[in-house]
């Protein structure tokens, strides 16, 4: 049996997934592909037509079509439902389920390397509240953690966040000034904004000056592989998380998703940083 997976979403053409995913479908022991399908809005009815067609096994979906994705699936899980938003669909005897891997695969590239960070008593700072804030926000909560505060610029959309907390832990909004105040207190920071993100490398969302060394800075921003705010921290003695390595295991719960297999990949996450230099 060959497996056939593959990417929606536009613009696609720099995504690493059929990299990533090629090294899976290897690591598994299987056959098959992953490709890539391009397209703008009105190219996506006949792009989901043609993957029915061929009985895809599963795909990811990124920007613009988390959301609009939903129309065409037979099923939802939970956690996608309440984000309102699916990274990933399974064929499951033919019936397509969509799900929302992205946070859970980034807490899983965060306890990879820190494996007692996330517990009853941590407290954690999210900066940003966009649609990658709101998949990691919801995981991290998940893991019953003390606190999970978020700071952004427009505190509205901070707030529209909350209702993501089922209640383990306790949630603030705040600016990000208050946030710099109160950097002390977190065992976590969390950077979801595009702050830092090529061409302007030189931006860092927040001063570290009241940073503890004890403090782990996860920045998801991968272009380039150490932004700004790491490179700050890491001078500052703090402990520091990269975005390139939620990549690869976001995809590896994609991949187990689809196949059932739970891969070791902790060893591309070097190699991964290599393709991205
Ligand atoms: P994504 O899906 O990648 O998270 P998004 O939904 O557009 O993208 O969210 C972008 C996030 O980056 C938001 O938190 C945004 O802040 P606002 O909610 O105030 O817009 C934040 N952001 C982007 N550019 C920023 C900047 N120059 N300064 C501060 N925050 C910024």
């Amino acid at each position: 049996m060959s497996l056939k997976l593959g990417l929606i979403g536009h613009p696609i053409g720099h995504s690493l997934s059929p990299w990533i995913h090629a090294k899976f479908i290897d690591l598994a022991g299987l056959n098959g592909e992953y490709k890539l399908y391009e397209g703008d809005h009105e190219k996506l009815p006949s792009v989901i037509q043609h993957l029915k067609n061929a009985s895809i096994d599963g795909f990811n979906i990124t920007v613009p079509y988390k959301q609009v994705i939903v129309d065409y699936l037979d099923e939802l899980d939970k956690d996608a439902e309440i984000l309102g938003a699916v990274n990933t669909v399974v064929n499951e005897n033919g019936k397509w389920k969509g799900y929302s891997t992205d946070g859970e695969g980034y807490v899983r590239s965060l306890v990879e390397p820190y494996p007692d960070l996330l517990h009853p008593g941590t407290s954690v700072l999210l900066l940003g509240a966009g649609g990658a804030a709101r998949g990691i926000y919801r995981a991290i909560v998940q893991k019953g953690v003390k606190t999970v505060d978020i700071a952004n610029r427009s505190l509205d959309k901070a707030e529209a966040l909350l209702p993501l907390n089922d209640g383990s832990s306790s949630s603030r909004v705040m600016s990000f000034l208050e946030a710099e105040q109160h950097l002390h207190e977190y065992d976590l920071i969390i950077q979801t904004t595009s702050v830092g993100m090529k061409p302007n490398i030189e931006e860092q969302i927040i001063r570290l000056d009241n940073l503890l060394e004890s403090t782990v800075v996860s920045d998801i921003v991968y272009q380039p592989i150490t932004t700004r705010l790491l490179k700050d921290a890491k001078d500052r003695g703090a402990k520091i998380h990269h975005g390139h390595s939620m990549l690869l295991y976001q995809g590896q719960l994609a991949f187990e998703k689809w196949t059932g297999k739970n891969l070791e990949v902790s060893h591309l996450v070097d190699e991964l940083e290599q393709k991205l230099r």
